[in-house]
């Protein structure tokens, strides 16, 4: 895609990876719609930013809440063409613990309810209002991109609930491109690594020094701004389609 002069929206844009996206959208000149939960800081955000970014409180695994915030971004005046889905939570359980208690079924089914079914809503809904707009000159009505994480590869002791949603994103790239190349619309997913977001920023320093030196290169952790500018590439290269793209300084996370 040449032009950023389109709307988008981002999921989790409150915060993290993808208030950093929305920042670098707003700033190229996108009509950003912000997705996210937490009222109070979409809120702030979309008055810092101004113009054309504004906060629609949804939550991704709500059929209708995201019907409603496409129904917004699409009616825009400028076609929707990017979707960044970010939002997305954490649980670290093992499946039985040590006192021999087997996992909470409960929090497993919430987080891949969040991350891979809630990335799914969305991922229909607005590639549905992306296929009513008029194609690019290249035939390109849009591009979704997803999150998913090192760990639907190399998930930890503790992260099966986690490990299990972000695999099902990476499992469901190829077929999205696939299912969405006769309306013109890529899909491609961004696998982070360590990113210094509030969830990192919360440890002792110590603990973040010791992450950072676990990364080959570079020897520290990743950038919100590192993820927004892989996003914005993705969105800019017309060719790359269907393929996850690992962003983790050639990290390979050991069992625990
Ligand atoms: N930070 C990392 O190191 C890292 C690494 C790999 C993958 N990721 C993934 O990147 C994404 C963003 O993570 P982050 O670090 O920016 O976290 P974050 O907590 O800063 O941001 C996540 C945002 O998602 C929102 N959210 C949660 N549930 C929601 C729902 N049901 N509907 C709408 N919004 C909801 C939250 O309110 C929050 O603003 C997540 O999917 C996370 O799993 C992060």
């Amino acid at each position: 895609m040449k032009s950023f002069d389109v709307a988008a929206v981002v999921t989790g844009g409150a915060s993290g990876l993808g208030e950093a996206t929305t920042r670098a959208l707003a700033a190229r000149g996108a009509a950003v719609t912000v997705l996210d939960l937490q009222e109070e800081r979409g809120q702030a955000l979309a008055a810092e930013l101004g113009g054309h970014t504004t906060f629609v409180r949804t939550d991704v695994t709500d059929e209708a809440s995201v019907q409603a915030a496409v129904a917004e971004a699409a009616g825009k005046n400028r076609p929707l063409r990017i979707a960044v889905n970010c939002a997305g939570i954490g649980w670290a359980q093992r499946t039985v613990g040590r006192d021999g208690q087997p996992h909470d079924l409960g929090a497993f089914v919430r987080t891949v309810s969040v991350n891979l079914i809630g990335t799914f809503n969305v991922l229909r809904l607005a590639a549905a209002a992306m296929s009513a707009t008029e194609p690019d000159d290249e035939g390109e009505r849009g591009v979704v991109v997803n999150t998913a994480s090192i760990a639907a590869y190399d998930g930890q002791i503790g992260q099966i609930a986690y490990a299990a949603s972000k695999g099902g994103i990476v499992g469901m790239t190829l077929p999205a491109a696939r299912d969405l190349a006769s309306v013109g619309v890529r899909v491609c997913t961004i696998a982070p690594g360590l990113v210094d977001t509030p969830l990192l920023a919360g440890l002792p320093e110590e603990a973040r020094t010791a992450l950072a030196a676990g990364i080959p290169f570079p020897k520290r952790l990743g950038r919100p701004a590192d993820f927004a500018q892989l996003a914005l590439s993705v969105i800019e290269h017309g060719y790359l389609n269907g393929e996850v793209i690992r962003m983790d300084g050639a990290l390979r996370m050991a069992p625990r």
